[in-house]
């Protein structure tokens, strides 16, 4: 560490400032943790800010926490890329890096200042002081962040940000408002985003984001213990989603890690369906993909279930076909294999379970997904639209080091999600070329067996030096599904 690089880069900024108010308040010498247990260090957050800066050209990082949401007076959400570098969970908050050489030269929080009169209605700030001591970093108060950019961005520093940064094309955000400010008053000035730069850090978990993704996990396997309880014939959608956010919030996540979805029937063919306000029919089947947030950290997991607590020979199918191609992608998920095996192996189950049922007319079969015929698809996508899983994280879709490296190593942390889902209306959606009629015609006839039926399996993983750790154990196979529905004997509904 460049020691003497850093005091200066502080005193620096502190000493331009002197004119608009006191310098920045110190950070203790130790780091500090919150009362929560497995709770991320104060210390954490400060050496996630030093690999930071080794990836960022010399200049200036600026980080944009959320604002107080308007609409509604909606429960504040940090933004998970602030919250990974700051743990600030305060709105309006902003933190300022100066990055010399590969090192972090001095990082600047910026909190609200107390205000006992504001603090009636919104609850009590840290202020610079309280910001400073939790999070072991200088802190001003945000009415200063300006100035203090301002004055660094003078001396010729080119910007790094992040934060709720042009994600949408269609949309302004606030933090896009704030960066057209900034460039106004500095005519050329290099805006980069470093939220690509921040992913790489994500992707390689500490022990300590383990510890709370493991947590999260527990309570979202916890959830579905007792959601197979409440699948029952003639209740509703909402009543099982609000079971599974009970059982969260009473162990104590925040929130949940995503908008749960609960869907039924046709419902259950609808990938990201989170309406939830359908009748459980019997004869249905029901797909519950529900997720935990503790601390930001996410689980994902998905089960599927008969409403009427044992699976129809036309569910069995489609059932077994999803959950052979999940063991068949956990086989391969080992320490060092190359990720893509995973996908590889899901879809050539699927695809033979598939066509086993004539749904496809062989494994890699095509059809024209073009009106002219120029086109050719894998029969497969007709029926497994999405990727078989994903990171999780500080988002429910997380970078993972698998991600970059393209192989799997210790700590990788992810999903496995394959999932086929049966559309009614599918035979209508290929175009009518004359070498697809064979397949839409076998396709009307087998939908009489099948339609309306989705199905997902959806686990969490951790990759350890040691072998395959499956986070969300819990009963899966389908007269281990149909004992745990068992339980909900002589309910008719919650
Ligand atoms: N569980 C929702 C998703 O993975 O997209
Ligand atoms: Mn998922």
């Amino acid at each position: 560490m460049k020691k003497l690089t850093i005091a200066f880069a502080l005193v620096a900024s502190a000493t331009t400032l002197s004119a608009q108010g006191p310098a920045a308040v110190s950070a203790p010498d130790t780091a500090v943790r919150s009362e929560l247990p497995g709770s991320i260090a104060a210390s954490e957050f400060v050496s996630r800010r030093q690999k930071l800066a080794a990836k960022l050209p010399n200049g200036v990082f600026l980080a944009l926490g959320a604002g107080e949401p308007r609409v509604d007076y909606l429960s504040f959400f940090q933004i998970p890329v602030f919250r990974y570098l700051t743990g600030v969970l305060e709105p309006d908050a902003a933190l300022i890096m100066h990055v010399q050489d590969g090192q972090d030269a001095g990082s600047t929080l910026f909190v609200q200042r107390r205000d006992p009169a504001r603090e009636v209605w919104s609850g009590k700030r840290m202020g610079p002081e309280g910001a400073a001591a939790r999070y072991a970093t200088p802190a001003r108060p945000r009415d200063q962040l300006d100035a203090v950019l301002d004055s660094m961005i003078s001396a010729g520093h080119a910007l790094q940000v992040v934060g709720d940064l042009g994600v949408d094309p269609g949309k302004t955000t606030e933090h896009d408002q704030y960066l057209a400010r900034v460039r106004a008053r500095h005519e050329g000035l290099s805006v980069t985003t470093a939220t690509g730069k921040v992913a790489e850090l994500r992707a390689y978990k500490s022990e300590a984001e383990l510890a709370l993704i493991k947590r999260a996990t527990e309570l979202t396997v916890e959830a579905h213990t007792e959601v197979a309880k409440v699948v029952v014939p003639n209740g509703y959608e909402y009543q099982v989603q609000a079971m599974a956010e009970y059982v969260f919030r009473r162990g104590g996540a925040e929130r949940p890690s995503f908008a749960t979805i609960v869907g039924t029937g046709e419902n259950s063919t609808v990938l990201h369906y989170n309406t939830n306000d359908a009748l459980l029919k019997p004869g249905d089947m029901v797909v519950v993909d529900i997720g935990a947030s503790v601390e930001g950290y996410a689980a994902d997991m998905t089960r599927s279930y008969p409403v009427n607590g044992t699976f129809s020979p036309a569910q069995r199918e489609i059932y077994q076909i999803v959950r052979d191609a999940q063991a068949a992608a956990e086989r391969e998920a080992v320490n060092g294999a190359p990720a893509r095996r995973m996908n590889e192996a899901a879809s050539a189950s699927m695809a033979r379970g598939l066509a086993k049922l004539g749904l496809m007319d062989s494994v890699g079969a095509t059809y024209d997904c073009s009106d002219d015929g120029k086109r050719q698809c894998s029969q497969l996508s007709l029926f497994y639209l999405h990727g078989l899983g994903h990171g999780i994280g500080l988002e429910v879709h997380d970078p993972d080091r698998y991600y970059y490296e393209q192989k799997l190593g210790p700590g990788s942390v992810f999903t496995i999600e394959p999932g086929v889902y049966v559309r009614a209306n599918l035979a209508d959606l290929l175009p009518a070329t004359e070498r697809n009629a064979p397949l839409i015609s076998r396709l009307r006839s087998l939908l009489q067996t099948y339609a309306n039926i989705g199905v997902r399996i959806e686990d969490d993983y951790l990759v350890t030096e040691s072998g395959l750790q499956w986070l969300t154990r819990s009963p899966r196979e389908i007269p281990e599904i149909e004992a745990a529905m068992a339980a909900r004997k002589g309910r008719s509904t919650m």
